[in-house]
């Protein structure tokens, strides 16, 4: 069967498109902020606005399909990953980048069927960088083929990974004793750009190689997860098991053994996962 949901995927990239140029208006804008799990789990009304334009516009045309929407699970929409076909979306990854107008913020599209991921497409929109990945079919920016880096030595390496939004004093301790280990491998360097989708597209791209975080959530990570493999990459839990979408555990790196590598220093902990009975 050739190119099974590329319409699906065509219609992501163009409704990603549109929703990015809305998140670029309105950074420019007064906004009302509010908070969600934490103080410092932020959610504006755009995040909550782009959400619907991209249901809807979904909805219009594959109305028997799914959703699971970071800002509709916050409104009490399950968040369960049937057998359906799937929409995973993350109207603005990056919220407090956006909130601040730190330039790295993407709208991120994943697609699943039988809870395999299908496509994944991550629109970095202040820099105008359109991220696409099909199974089978490669990863690309911009309509440019990606590639994981080729380095295999970890200590040339640079990881990305963030601080997230849980600043339970045992997790913070967690994150930076990890963040720690890692740094003192040595590596060349630890970075972040505030958004767990675009971090993960700077792994397809090679220019980073690895990134892993505890407690992000599916619609952070699930179109770059198809990114990062079809760049050629390697998705993997952080105690080393195969990558569980809703487990809210992710490493993506270049290669197994910069993966295993990591995994060795990470003080692994398991927040309540995203199909968590409410
Ligand atoms: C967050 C970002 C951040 C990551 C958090 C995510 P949001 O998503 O991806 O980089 O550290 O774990 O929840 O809240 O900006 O959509
Ligand atoms: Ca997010």
């Amino acid at each position: 069967m050739t190119d099974v949901w590329q319409s699906a995927m065509d219609h992501a990239v163009s409704v990603a498109r549109k929703a990015g140029s809305l998140v670029r208006e309105a950074v420019q804008n007064e906004m009302k902020v509010m908070t969600k799990s934490s103080s410092v789990d932020l959610v504006t009304q755009t995040d909550q606005k782009v959400e619907t334009l991209i249901i809807l516009s979904v909805k219009d045309k594959f109305p028997t399909h799914r959703f699971i929407g970071e800002e509709s699970v916050a409104a009490g929409e399950p968040c369960v990953l049937t057998d359906s076909p799937t929409w995973i979306i993350d109207p603005v990854d990056g919220t407090t980048n956006f909130v601040h107008g730190y330039p790295f913020v993407a709208v991120s599209i994943g697609f699943a069927v039988n809870k395999q991921l299908e496509f994944g497409v991550v629109y970095s929109c202040i820099e105008d960088k359109m991220y696409t990945g099909k199974k089978g079919k490669g990863a690309f920016c911009n309509g440019q083929p990606l590639q994981v880096s080729d380095q295999k030595e970890i200590n040339q390496a640079i990881i990305a990974t963030e601080f997230g939004s849980d600043r339970d004093p045992e997790v913070v301790e967690r994150i930076f004793s990890s963040m720690r280990k890692i740094l003192c491998l040595p590596v060349h360097g630890i970075r972040g750009v505030g958004t767990a989708a675009t971090n993960m597209c700077l792994v397809a791209s090679g220019c980073v190689e690895a990134y892993y975080e505890i407690g992000v959530h599916c619609w952070d990570v699930a179109a770059a997860a198809v990114i990062v493999s079809e760049a050629g990459g390697v998705l993997m839990d952080v105690e080393g098991g195969p990558f569980d979408l809703m487990s809210r555990r992710v490493v993506a790196a270049n290669c197994r053994s910069i993966a295993e590598r990591i995994v060795k220093e990470i003080d692994a902990f398991s927040p309540p996962r995203d199909d968590a009975p409410q």
